[in-house]
């Protein structure tokens, strides 16, 4: 398995191009199931979770064509075509859900298509237990009938969906996006209330009308679809991560760097830089997207997740991260998933003063951390280590970097061009 070498005590100066977001491309790709029309993406991230829906759409019969980078615009991402002219297999298997839960978001597109989906339950993960109650429930609402055998999801709508109000309990990203995939080719009106309002469900919601969905309250809490009888192709670029920009941003921070994040958006930030603002970071718009500065001193602040427009649990673990280091002490809260706290032993083993009680972490922040050999635990969780790493004094060494690999792209490449001393270190076939 590859590992990252890191030796901490470098200042990041330069620019970093934001890459589009993993968290927007899985739907949209998803969404290719709609249209026996092509459905072409651009600015799509080269990561491993995006390698994963495309074998998985492959499976279910999509063929998909990469049309090369994007290099004249700035975007390293590729344009990927997709046509499902004809969906040949309507199963999601075991081997692929488990690799990557988003892989539940072929789920509602293939009932609506096809009539019948069967999508393994994809099981808890690193951070919680993380059902999928909701998405199944919505379904039904909307006439699917579902049944939960041998460890799969069986939907099936053989007369079509139908459009019905659905109210989340909870806003759920992935379910709010299921259900807006489904009901685009149900037949009559759907309703979400307190649907989630995260910027990549509004992308997609803007893939789905270029394919010719009819779809009101895009950006709110209230969605209302209009289903048709078909879908059209359609272009559509996929929106700048702002989990990246934010993680970026942190790491300028914690390097008491000057970075500018190409193509990052405020809009989709502004809990994220209100935040970082009140702990000593300067963030500022430029023309290309926002420079991140820390001259001074960081000072501790409390922070608590929430569903968009809150501080985004996505980005719970870099800010402990940062707040280790900061003057005085923090409160961190999690809110969304109820085992989010697993980088807290390793940046402990990095000299953090942090103690857990429930889903609340109280950071004492010190000087400076010290270099360990960490082990990666999720996507988030090992990216918050190597931020602590390029802060600490010596070497850390990174393990089990696949997971940044599912959700960062050219990772330690975006942060070398800046100055930091980070390499990947391949294991030896
Ligand atoms: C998405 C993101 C993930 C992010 C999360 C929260 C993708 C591919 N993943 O995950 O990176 O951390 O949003 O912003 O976009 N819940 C239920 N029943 C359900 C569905 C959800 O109880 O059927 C609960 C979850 O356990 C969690 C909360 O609702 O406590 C929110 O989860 P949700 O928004 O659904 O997360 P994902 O869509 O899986």
């Amino acid at each position: 398995m590859d590992s990252m070498r890191i030796r901490g005590g470098k200042s990041l100066s330069g620019k970093i191009h934001i890459s589009g977001a993993k968290n927007a491309a899985l739907p949209l790709l998803a969404c290719s199931l709609l249209t026996d029309e092509t459905l072409t993406l651009g600015n799509v991230p080269h990561l491993a979770d995006i390698a994963t829906m495309a074998n998985l759409l492959g499976q279910h019969g999509v063929s998909i064509g990469l049309n090369g980078n994007q290099k004249s615009s700035g975007s390293t991402g590729r344009v990927v075509e997709l046509k499902a002219t004809n969906i040949t297999n309507i199963t999601a298997p075991y081997d692929l859900v488990r690799k990557m839960r988003a892989s539940i978001l072929v789920l509602g597109p293939l009932v609506a298509r096809c009539g019948e989906a069967k999508v393994s339950l994809p099981g808890g993960c690193a951070i919680g237990t993380r059902p999928v109650d909701l998405h199944i429930k919505a379904l039904q609402q909307l006439g699917a009938d579902v049944v939960l055998e041998n460890g799969y999801i069986h939907a099936r709508a053989p007369k079509g969906l139908k459009g019905a109000e659905i109210v989340f309990p909870m806003a759920t990203v992935t379910g709010t996006e299921n259900v807006m995939m489904a009901a685009a080719l149900a037949k009559g009106e759907t309703t979400i209330v307190n649907a989630a309002r995260e910027p990549e469900i509004s992308d997609l919601a803007n893939c789905l009308v270029a394919m010719g969905a009819q779809i009101d309250g895009i950006g709110s809490d209230k969605l209302r679809i209009t289903g048709k009888d078909r879908l059209h192709a359609a272009r559509h670029d996929v929106v700048a991560d702002r989990i990246e920009a934010g993680t970026f941003a942190m790491a300028a921070a914690i390097t008491h760097g000057n970075v500018e994040l190409l193509g990052a958006k405020l809009e989709h930030l502004h809990s994220v830089a209100k935040l970082l603002g009140e702990a000593g970071v300067n963030i500022e718009e430029t023309p290309a997207g926002l420079r991140v500065s820390c001259p001074h001193g960081l000072r501790g602040v409390d922070m608590m997740t929430e569903p968009y427009p809150g501080f985004p649990t996505d980005l719970q673990a870099q800010m402990m991260a940062l707040m280790c280091v900061a003057e005085g002490a923090s409160m961190i809260t999690e809110t969304i998933f109820e085992n989010r706290f697993m980088h807290v032993p390793e940046l402990r083993r990095m000299g953090a003063n942090i103690t857990v009680h429930n889903n609340s972490a109280m950071i004492r922040g010190i000087p400076q951390l010290t270099g360990a050999p960490v082990m990666a635990t999720d996507l988030r969780a090992s990216v918050s280590l190597a931020l602590a790493g390029l802060a600490a004094k010596g070497e850390t060494i990174l393990n089990r970097i696949y997971h940044l690999d599912r959700g960062y792209e050219r990772l330690e490449e975006k942060l070398a061009a800046c100055g930091a001393d980070i390499e990947r270190v391949r294991e030896a076939a």
